[in-house]
């Protein structure tokens, strides 16, 4: 028996709500999961590379991998350990770019394995899994539940999260690099401390997104996206981040630049068709940077994992 699922590609933090706000968007990883026939077959993992040469050499085809860390934590769960089992993983998602490629790989292993076993998780053990294996929950949320979502990864280990509207009328437009980050770099400049000022800063930033997404208050949330918590230090490593941030600040119908997640993906967050105005400038920063950059104008993606 093997069961399939789609996983959509996901955009966290969207500037002020580090690891704990996060987007989902119509581009998508299909996950299989197959219990062998063959008992004693142990197990195996094929990568199949969807539609661009993203590097696959990186994704562990052993134990490591982090769809059977997912799986492995649901068996254990029910208190069973897995033997012999197929996974196969389809990548539509560009790997190490910001855009959710691993939280999507493991809600797939993870939603495809439940289905197998009978669905013994319901959503919360689900999102508590994924997030313990992604290590944080603003990717894996709004990919099992699609939408914009807030979560937050409580001290015992559970996760809330909510999911808040978005006004139909704001686009995403991913600008999606040819060089890969990792995360744990990204993760790796980051400061031990900050000043309370910044704290400060990002509280009220980050409540103002989640307040102008329910109001679809387009003023509100322009001053919103700002962050003093990380993208002033990722800032080096994101070709073109800051150049692109200075064009579109006083375009009436940008309402923002960001990170995508950790980076390098750049999301730019307009009102309807407000990119074009500013698609020619991105492309001149692109170029005299030598970055040939995929540019990606996308609706978020409301459904989340489904089972095909
Ligand atoms: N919140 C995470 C970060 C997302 O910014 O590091 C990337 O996994």
């Amino acid at each position: 028996m093997k069961v399939s699922v789609k996983v959509p590609a996901t955009v966290a933090n969207l500037g002020p709500g580090f690891d704990c706000l996060g987007i989902a968007l119509p581009l998508y990883n299909e996950v299989t999961v197959e219990e062998t026939v063959m008992p004693g077959s142990g197990l195996e993992i094929n990568i199949i590379e969807e539609d661009e040469d993203y590097d696959l050499l990186s994704i562990p085809k052993d134990e490591n991998n982090i769809a059977y860390k997912a799986i492995e934590l649901l068996y254990n769960f029910i208190g069973q350990t897995p033997s012999d089992i197929k996974i196969t993983i389809k990548t539509g998602i560009p790997i190490a770019r910001g855009m959710g490629s691993s939280a999507s790989v493991i809600v797939g292993g993870l939603v495809a394995a439940n289905e197998l076993l009978g669905k013994p998780a319901d959503d919360a053990i689900l999102l508590a899994i994924a997030s313990e294996v992604e290590g944080h929950p603003d990717n894996v949320a709004p990919a099992i539940f699609g939408g914009f979502c807030l979560s937050s990864l409580e001290t015992d280990g559970s996760v809330s999260y909510s999911k808040i509207p978005w006004p139909k009328d704001w686009k995403l437009t991913v600008l999606i690099p040819d060089y890969e980050l990792n995360t744990m770099i990204s993760r790796s400049v980051l400061p031990e401390n900050i000043s309370i000022k910044d704290a400060a800063f990002n509280i009220r930033k980050c409540a103002m997104i989640v307040d102008s997404a329910y109001r679809n208050d387009f003023e509100s949330m322009k001053k919103a996206l700002k962050d003093k918590l990380h993208q002033p230090y990722r800032e080096p490593l994101i070709k073109g981040f800051k150049e692109i941030c200075e064009l579109v600040e006083n375009e009436e119908d940008i309402i923002g630049c960001t990170i995508a997640g950790a980076g390098p993906t750049i999301l730019v967050i307009s009102k309807n068709d407000g990119f074009e105005k500013v698609h020619n400038g991105i492309k001149e920063i692109f170029t005299s940077l030598n970055v040939t950059c995929d540019i990606r104008t996308l609706n978020v993606e409301n459904e989340g994992t489904k089972v095909i």
